[in-house]
């Protein structure tokens, strides 16, 4: 009954790979928001290093992984895959489930694996600061401690209500150098056009992400890292899926359906890519992506063209969304609360390559404890949502009186989401699922292009 898969360290992989290479359709181009014209690297200049935007655009199959990064990645690569015996016997399911843990690096996310190699790239062009946004923190925090190890400046634009509900996240930002202040600010125009319209605005991810791209915009030696969402951040987070075709060998098992939570799609596209490599190549895999109900991009979302922003700044790009100024009612999950969805996500969904699923806050708590009681780690809401689809996907299994190897991707620890978790266990979480006259009002400010 082995319970743990462990590759050597000398296993990391050494290239990332781009599914850009061989979807059948690719993502629409992004737009430039003046002239709604496909938009060239000399426009994303200001923004990113050449090096990321090159990687933005590549259609080469692999990406070498560079020394410097592959040095600081093994600082708690490769992750586990654990077998869930416990959890397994807990439901009393005849599947077997398996999950990747990615909260084993320093900040307790996936995030990490391409916080490390942006910082890398910025360094290496002679970028002396970095801005960001951040949800729940654990974005900023990555970006934070991937600052301090290249000797970089890090400006976190955090969301005001999470950094209200989530003091510690902040602290461990700071205690890796960064700067951290609640979005909106009055230090940007961004900012203060929405405090203008709304002085006690609690934030969203799309203010913030106006506020740290205005910053890079207008400051030489900044430039602006995005946790998610971008074709260059979804690449380097394969190095997740690309070890679990490993350690899956190692079980001898392969994964009838791989889940992950998808709030950008960056940890979905992590582990997702790889086995999705093998599904183009003819396997039979069922891929899933979960969302929030509060927040349910790929189920209710659009496929349009929208702005990455609130403000209107980024450029337009074809995805799932629920329109830019879509504010998402204040759920635990904080990194589930973005209006948008990667490109290369939404239209492997639009093409039905992977499918999609939202669940309610209080059925995701319900999972993440038995999870926790049974398996020890507790996981952070937003990887709850997978811990509750592979439930889920156990239970259909049983009733169908099927037998289904299921792979999900913890993507990270909740152990700063407590609060989120007291409130469940005294019955005080409430569920918030996105009202269809919501819905249309905020997919009524969808740009027309
Ligand atoms: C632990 C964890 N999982 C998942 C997500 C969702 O983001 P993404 O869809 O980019 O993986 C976040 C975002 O902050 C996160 O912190």
């Amino acid at each position: 009954m082995q319970t743990k898969y462990i590759l050597d360290e000398k296993d990391i992989p050494k290239k990332w790979y781009n599914i850009l290479s061989e979807m059948p359709n690719k993502p629409h181009p992004p737009l430039h928001p003046g002239t709604i014209k496909p938009i060239g690297p000399e426009d994303l200049a200001p923004l990113f290093p050449m090096a990321l935007i090159e990687q933005e655009v590549s259609l080469e199959k692999y990406i070498d992984i560079p020394e410097e990064v592959l040095n600081i990645l093994t600082m708690w690569r490769p992750t586990p895959l654990y077998r869930a015996h416990r959890l397994e016997k807990a439901i009393g399911t005849k599947s077997k489930i398996y999950y990747k843990y990615e909260g084993t690096s320093p900040a307790g996310s996936h995030k990490p694996n391409t916080a490390v190699a942006q910082a890398y790239y910025n360094k290496k062009e002679g970028v002396k600061k970095l801005s960001t946004e951040t949800g729940a923190g654990q974005w900023g925090s990555s970006l934070a401690l991937a600052g301090s190890l290249f000797g970089l400046e890090v400006k976190v634009y955090m969301v005001k209500v999470s950094y209200e509900q989530k003091p510690y996240r902040r602290a461990l930002m700071e205690a890796w150098g960064a700067n951290v202040v609640p979005s909106p600010t009055t230090e940007t125009q961004a900012g203060r056009s929405i405090l203008e319209k709304d002085p006690n605005s609690q934030g969203s991810l799309g203010i913030a992400i106006s506020e740290a791209v205005e910053v890079a915009a207008q400051n030489a030696d900044t430039k602006y890292s995005l946790g998610s969402v971008l074709n260059h951040v979804l690449h380097h987070q394969t190095i997740i899926g690309e070890e679990c075709i490993k350690q899956m060998q190692m079980t001898g098992d392969y994964p009838d359906v791989v889940i992950a939570s998808a709030g950008g799609g960056s940890n979905f596209a992590g582990i997702a890519f790889p086995f999705l490599r093998e599904k183009i190549a003819g396997k039979n895999i069922k891929i899933v992506a979960v969302e929030p109900t509060a927040c349910p991009t790929l189920t209710k979302g659009e496929f349009s063209y929208d702005f990455g922003d609130t403000v209107g700044l980024t450029p337009l790009v074809k995805m799932y969304t629920l329109g830019h100024d879509f504010m998402p009612p204040g759920i635990h999950a904080g990194g589930l609360r973005y209006h948008g969805m990667a490109p290369i996500v939404s239209q492997l969904y639009h093409d039905s390559l992977i499918e999609a699923l939202s669940l309610e806050q209080a059925k995701i708590f319900e999972g993440a404890s038995i999870f926790a009681k049974n398996e020890g780690i507790i996981p952070a809401p937003e990887s709850a949502h997978a811990v509750q689809g592979a439930i889920e996907e156990a239970k259909k299994a049983d009733e169908e009186g099927k037998t289904k190897t299921i792979l999900f991707n913890l993507s990270g620890h909740g152990h700063f989401d407590m609060s989120a978790y007291t409130q469940y266990f005294s019955g005080k979480l409430e569920d918030s699922t996105l009202s269809e006259i919501k819905l249309k009002e905020s997919l009524s400010s969808l740009p027309v292009v």
